[in-house]
């Protein structure tokens, strides 16, 4: 059942110290977009509905991010003009369906540059709101110098007011909890209390951060809940963009640790924001996970791997310096080598490529065994085709597979050959010109040499 919730995502900023082309939330966290990650975590409330304000620079991104959540009833809002974040969130206000002033729901207002924002504290916040307490602000304890809003909290830790770092004196920015942005509101009371926030401050903006003081004024309380710096840092700069995607690094590397994967160096491994990995797992030094990857029990990733798009089954041993690219389903027991690239590819139980080779579009059968340096020549520069291999074949060493091609069951393919042509079951295929030996050709080839030494040095 859909709780009684809407939610409103501020991202109308310019984003304009990014430089960048792209809108500033559609930046990647862990390879999902800040917005898309903001998303993930307003999913598990629930919401009935989500109105996300915007400036036109989303337009061609809007169809990407709905289908990225399909199961969200997602509206984009255009904020014409930026006048401050709470005519931002009239404007989102103005796309939720209920206009009758009676919103019966709790409406939480994010975000779209703060992306580590978790489930767990907004839930915090939406239980502490009702009819009496109307407003509850997320804030945070820093020790750092900032230009934050800070929250000024009365002895009975009642949040009172919200004061702008621009409009502080000198005694309120002492104070160390700060704004995080994040607020919910009591449903029935927004619409009257965002329309009364003026622009009159030291910026000229409409500030959602009023609407402390005017639900005072109205005799309703309003509260806060504290969480760490962390969870609520914003992205405005690519450097920020840094900072978070180190924070969500560790988070991840110490959630693996915790649910039992062993990280040989956590620091050099990193992770997507989907990166699924059972426990007894080992992942040594430097390894990078693209997104789409799943990785079963035991599984063993030697240093230097980059996977993307790939199941790895039990008992599999990657690496080192192997690079699995999407679509690839690795059997239990496999053995993928140094310098092996593998791409939409199945290889079945126990099958091997040890070193050297590029193995795509392709099926390996069960304990096939690929030498070095194979390569199956998948495209011919206009379609791409497929390498059927069955099982218990063994592929000699620097051989080129042409696609499409089917080799049977425990067929073996000479070493060095150049295969165009099916091989059947149990067959042995061979295409190499035939090797052939002269009987002291060797020093009659240094004879012939040293005679021209010789003449030059004259
Ligand atoms: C805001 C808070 C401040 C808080 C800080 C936390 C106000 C008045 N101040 O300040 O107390 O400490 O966030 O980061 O709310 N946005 C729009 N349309 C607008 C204005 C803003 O969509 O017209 C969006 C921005 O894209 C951004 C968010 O709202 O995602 C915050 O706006 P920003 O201008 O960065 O607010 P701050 O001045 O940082
Ligand atoms: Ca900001």
């Amino acid at each position: 059942m859909k709780q009684d919730l809407s939610i409103i995502i501020l991202a109308a900023g310019k984003g304009t110290r990014m430089k960048s082309d792209v809108p500033k939330v559609m930046h990647k966290i862990a390879g999902r977009e800040m917005i898309n990650l903001v998303l993930d975590e307003a999913k598990k409330l629930n919401p009935k509905e989500i109105a996300i304000v915007v400036s036109e620079d989303i337009a061609k991104y809007q169809d990407y991010i709905s289908s990225t959540h399909k199961e969200l009833a997602i509206k984009f809002v255009l904020q014409n003009q930026r006048k401050g974040t709470a005519h931002a969130a009239l404007v989102g206000l103005s796309a939720l369906q209920d206009l009758s002033q009676k919103r019966s729901e709790k409406i939480l207002i994010l975000y779209g540059d703060t992306p580590l924002i978790c489930e767990k504290t907004l839930r915090e916040m939406i239980e502490k709101i009702d009819d009496k307490n109307a407003v509850c602000v997320l804030g945070f304890e820093t020790e750092f110098e900032n230009q934050y809003g800070r929250l000024v909290v009365d002895e009975n830790n009642n949040l009172t007011q919200i004061v702008e770092f621009k409009d502080a004196d000198e005694s309120q920015k002492e104070i160390s909890l700060c704004n995080s942005g994040v607020i919910a509101v009591f449903g029935e009371k927004i619409d009257e209390l965002l329309k009364q926030i003026n622009n009159k401050n030291n910026a000229g903006e409409y500030y959602l951060t009023d609407i402390v003081k005017i639900a005072r004024q109205k005799n309703l309380d309003c509260t806060f809940v504290k969480t760490n710096e962390e969870e609520v840092l914003g992205v405005n700069s690519r450097l920020e963009l840094a900072r978070v995607e180190d924070i969500k690094q560790n988070q991840m590397r110490q959630n693996f640790m915790e649910q039992g994967v062993s990280l040989l160096d956590p620091f050099s491994v990193y992770f997507s924001y989907d990166t699924k990995i059972a426990n007894d797992v080992v992942i040594h030094q430097n390894v990078v996970f693209g997104t789409k990857v799943e990785i079963d029990k035991n599984v063993e990733i030697k240093s230097f791997c980059h996977i993307e798009g790939a199941k790895i089954n039990q008992g599999a041993i990657i690496g080192p310096f192997a690079r699995i690219r999407p679509d690839s389903e690795i059997q239990e027991n496999v053995r993928i080598g140094n310098f092996v690239e593998v791409k939409n590819t199945k290889l079945k139980k126990g099958a091997k490529i040890n070193h050297l080779s590029y193995i795509g579009d392709a099926e390996i059968g069960v304990n096939s065994n690929i030498g070095a340096g194979v390569i199956t020549c998948n495209y011919d520069g206009f379609n791409k085709f497929k390498t059927e291999i069955g099982d218990e074949v063994f592929v000699g060493s620097n051989s080129a597979l042409i696609a499409p091609l089917k080799i049977g069951d425990k067929a073996l393919i000479g070493a060095g050959s150049v295969i165009n042509k099916n091989v059947e079951n149990d067959e042995l295929a061979i295409s190499r010109s035939l090797q052939k030996n002269i009987k002291y050709g060797a020093s009659k080839f240094r004879a012939q040499k040293n005679i021209s030494k010789n003449k030059k040095n004259d």
